[in-house]
């Protein structure tokens, strides 16, 4: 728990003015790139929930992925991608959503869940909520039910999780 969270902002590497000019970005990278600190983040992710919680997790793109796919591995559970609009080759749901900065649409297949399966969504970064919402709405929309949505880092000033509210959000450290 707290020591997970002081790894995470210890590591955290702050850019200014990315992707626009007043934007703080909150560069959760590096800490992927050390294994030992990945590996304490993946696994104080599956110890909050546990395996028996889930049946799939999916992954926003495109940060997200990288997380999913190693709770996925971890817990031997499958994994599906929430992607950017026009990258899935089959038919999808797709939603719409307001950003830190601009706006985009993400998609995922009709398919991609069995009707009922508990899924954990995971992203890398909680801000505005805008993006969490858009993936956990396409979880229902394709049949899923969401067991939880999890995140590395909340931007608790951007006030996602009220946005989410009543649907419950994880993250490992809040700022
Ligand atoms: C970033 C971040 C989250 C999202 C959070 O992704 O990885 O997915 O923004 O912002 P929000 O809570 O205000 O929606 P971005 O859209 O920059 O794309 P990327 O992961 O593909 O780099
Ligand atoms: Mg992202």
């Amino acid at each position: 728990g707290a020591e997970v969270a002081a790894l995470v902002a210890s590591r955290v590497v702050d850019v200014p003015d990315f992707p626009k000019p007043g934007i703080l970005f909150k560069d959760l990278m590096p800490l992927f790139a050390d294994g030992p600190v990945f590996r304490e983040v993946i696994d104080g992710i599956v110890a909050h929930y546990g395996a028996g919680s889930f049946d799939v997790v999916a992954g926003v793109e495109a940060r997200g992925f990288v997380l999913a796919a190693a709770i996925a591995y971890a817990t031997g559970k499958g994994v599906v991608p929430i992607r950017k609009a026009g990258k899935l080759p089959r038919d999808t749901f797709a939603a719409s959503y307001a950003l830190e900065y601009g706006e985009a649409t993400l998609e995922v297949h009709r398919d991609a869940f069995i009707a009922g399966h508990r899924v954990l969504v995971v992203d890398d970064v909680l801000a505005t909520g805008g993006t969490a919402g858009a993936a956990l709405d396409l979880v229902e929309q394709a049949g899923g039910t969401v067991a939880g949505f999890t995140v590395v880092m909340e931007l608790g000033f951007l006030e996602g999780r009220a946005r989410l509210s009543p649907r419950t959000v994880h993250a490992l450290l809040t700022v």
